[in-house]
């Protein structure tokens, strides 16, 4: 097929166009900035200009396409609160219609953990209680995601689930942790500059990580797997501590601080137990993961 894929210029996006790719499709890279994509040209992307916020430029870049993987976002602490509803909410709104107008019908949304309520200890299924999108302050228990990020995110799935009811498309949308692997300037990046260090504090809070590859895969598998149009699938690994990250890092790289685990008895999990049942989601060691990343 062929599969058009918004903000491939970011992080997970470069993982699902190479996942994509070797899944046998055919690649569209959208992006605003059609320089930064040159790499995936070289990959075997076509590249084509759309700011997810240009319906004219969405319209164009999506003609002809069979499914549209809507990823583009504005993360945690990556803008206010106006910004984060413009991208997060109006953008998946008009990549929708987008879609829609030029004949796609399937589309799979990048949307997050952070749509639910933060539990801790107790796993998290695809109904666990989710974020209240109207809320408009901070509360304590948003301590693990940016509260402006998690209402845009949440409103923006929401609003995903009802234009495909509207417009008769194929959603699956899935939700992923916090995820980490090569050529994330976010996360992973914070991670390994520990091992410039020569001692660092770090909680033993468990997190769930997940490597990029792997929720590019699940991607992938969605758009093999008829059964997934209609559902929300979680991707996230068991949950894994600061302090063992840099270890392992350490570890691997053969150099890095003293690290100080400050206890933190407190763990974020999820069920996936959909993601593996439909779409063979596996997540990888945070061994394995890391390894690639040093
Ligand atoms: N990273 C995580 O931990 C995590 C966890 C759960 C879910 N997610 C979701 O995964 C998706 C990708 O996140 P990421 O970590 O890869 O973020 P990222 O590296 O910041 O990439 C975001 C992408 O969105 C593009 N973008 C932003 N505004 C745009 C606009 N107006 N028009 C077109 N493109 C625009 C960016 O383009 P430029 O390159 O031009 O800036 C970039 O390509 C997002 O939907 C995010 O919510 C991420």
């Amino acid at each position: 097929m062929q599969v058009a894929v918004t903000g491939s210029t970011g992080f997970l996006g470069g993982h699902l166009c190479e996942s994509l790719l070797a899944g046998g499709h055919g690649v569209r890279a959208l992006a605003r900035s059609p320089d930064k994509a040159a790499w995936l040209q070289d990959l075997g992307c076509e590249v084509r200009r759309a700011d997810v916020l240009d319906g004219d430029a969405l319209r164009h870049a999506l003609d002809g396409a069979d499914v549209l993987v809507a990823n583009a976002a504005l993360g945690s602490w990556q803008g206010d609160l106006d910004a984060m509803q413009r991208v997060n909410v109006d953008g998946v709104d008009l990549s929708l219609r987008m879609a829609k107008a030029a004949g796609v019908r399937r589309v799979v949304l990048i949307s997050s953990v952070a749509v639910y309520q933060t539990r801790l200890f107790t796993p998290m299924a695809e109904d666990a209680p989710g974020t209240d999108p109207d809320k408009r302050r901070f509360a304590w228990r948003d301590l693990t995601t940016d509260w402006r990020y998690a209402i845009t995110k949440t409103r923006g799935e929401h609003l995903a689930w009802k234009l495909a009811d509207e417009l008769d498309l194929d959603l699956t949308t899935v939700r992923p942790g916090p995820v980490y692997g090569p050529r994330d300037s976010k996360l992973t990046a914070r991670l390994v500059s520990a091992l410039d260090r020569r001692l660092v504090l770090l909680p033993t809070s468990g997190i769930p990580l997940v490597h990029a590859g792997d929720v590019a895969d699940a991607v992938t598998a969605a758009l093999a797997h008829p059964e997934s149009i209609g559902n929300a699938y979680n991707l996230a690994g068991p949950p894994s501590s600061p302090a063992d990250m840099v270890r392992t890092l350490r570890d691997l790289a053969g150099r890095g601080p003293v690290v100080v685990p400050i206890p933190a008895p407190v763990r974020v999990c999820f069920d996936c137990g959909a993601a593996e049942r439909d779409l063979g989601f596996r997540p990888r060691a945070l061994r394995e993961g890391l390894a690639g990343v040093i």
